[in-house]
């Protein structure tokens, strides 16, 4: 068995990528051009969407989808509290409020009882995080933001090709929110998507990511000449950026499947361990996009995460953590809000006692047997110290 190292992840190209860069760097156009809009095509077209806008980074993307929204002060957004900061961040911009709410412990996925008892007539949207890559129960999400007026984004950066009753996550919602991060599923080196189905929305997203200039460069009958009509952000991706999203979106299916066969052949080499849990990547409607299988540790603090991580390490095994922190008691946000710890137990659990192994494409085939046995060694030595 090799102990060749293997990274938590790790952006696959090839000469696709490395081709369409260079002929991109070739040409006259490297902002504004058709690769970004062939890229947006080919994206909208596999999601399901009537319409994707490519722009700078997911969290860009999220920031739009509130920012045309007409999201602002005095307004709340629902966000669940554990997610990537970016979630949250994007309603700070708008300068309204996250309300947060604690997730599920089967799923790590907002609750969808605490969206219901948390929703108010201040509440302009819900920003559902599809933890993972599991979409979250978006039947009765939608219904209660519904009967308050509040609208439903999808943070999907970890969903490309994700499923809720046969519907791609990004077409769950109003817009979805893709990240194309060097490690997540397919990547853009930077970048992200924003996906819906409102023709209005997309076009003033479109506006919003450039400026809020009122045509675009085809559009501009004289040179240089245009209007600026509404507050907008330089969002845009460039058309490197573009080149390398679009080359991914062909390598998706395979590596959906090898993901797919990865996480549940370790989800057994781990059945074996009674003190840990593994999230089923089907649930009800949803079906994971398996973007990394989580091992949830014990509530109780009796395996501890440091050990593991360190042996695991040790045996060249590259790990991470989703995420560090619950959301509303990282320091920005306790300050701000005054958060306490407790308020949040599963998010602040699973923030402490779980770690992120890897199953995307770049694993060796033995990574199972290496990464069991280090979890076995680990939980041992844990047991010896206690
Ligand atoms: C759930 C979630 N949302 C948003 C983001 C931010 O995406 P980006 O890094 O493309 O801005 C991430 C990044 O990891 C994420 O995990």
């Amino acid at each position: 068995m090799s102990d060749e190292m293997i990274p938590f992840g790790q952006p696959l190209l090839d000469q696709t990528e490395i081709d369409a860069v260079v002929k991109v760097l070739s040409g006259p156009i490297l902002a504004h051009g058709p690769v970004c809009m062939e890229f947006e095509n080919a994206f909208a077209a596999r999601a399901g969407a009537e319409h994707a806008i490519s722009v700078s980074s997911g969290t860009a993307g999220l920031h739009l989808c509130l920012f045309a929204n007409t999201v602002g002060p005095g307004d709340e957004v629902i966000v669940p509290a554990i997610t990537h900061v970016a979630t949250a961040h994007a309603v700070e911009y708008c300068g309204a409020k996250p309300a947060f709410v604690d997730v599920d412990p089967t799923s790590g996925n907002i609750n969808p009882e605490g969206v219901a008892a948390t929703l108010n007539e201040r509440t302009r949207a819900v920003m559902v995080v599809h933890f993972l890559g599991l979409p979250c129960e978006m039947d009765s999400i939608n219904a209660a933001a519904a009967k308050v007026g509040a609208f439903v984004i999808e943070d999907a950066a970890l969903a490309v090709d994700a499923t809720y009753g046969g519907k791609k996550a990004g077409t769950l919602a109003r817009a979805g929110c893709f990240s194309f991060y060097p490690i997540k599923h397919m990547t853009s080196i930077e970048g992200g998507m924003v996906t819906t189905d409102d023709a209005g929305l997309a076009s003033s997203i479109r506006q919003r990511k450039a400026f809020g200039y009122d045509r675009s460069h085809e559009a501009r009958v004289k040179p240089g000449i245009y209007d600026v009509t509404m507050l907008g952000y330089n969002y845009r991706m460039n058309e490197v950026e573009g080149a390398v999203g679009l080359a991914q979106i062909g390598k998706l299916d395979e590596r959906l499947k090898i993901r797919r066969r990865n996480y549940h052949a370790l989800k057994n080499a781990l059945a074996e361990l009674d003190e840990i849990t593994v999230f089923e990547p089907t649930q009800g409607k949803a079906q994971s996009s398996f973007y990394c299988l989580n091992a949830v540790l014990p509530r109780d603090g009796s395996l501890d995460r440091d050990t593991i991580a360190a042996e695991l390490k040790a045996r060249n095994i590259g790990t991470s953590v989703h995420y560090p922190g619950a959301v509303p008691l990282m320091t920005y946000y306790r300050e701000k809000y005054g958060y306490r710890a407790g308020q949040f137990p599963v998010a602040e659990w699973l923030a402490a006692q779980t770690i992120s192994l890897p199953v995307a494409p770049h694993v060796p085939d033995d990574f199972v047997k290496r990464i069991a046995d280090a979890m076995k060694a680990a939980i041992h030595k844990t047991r010896m110290a206690s």
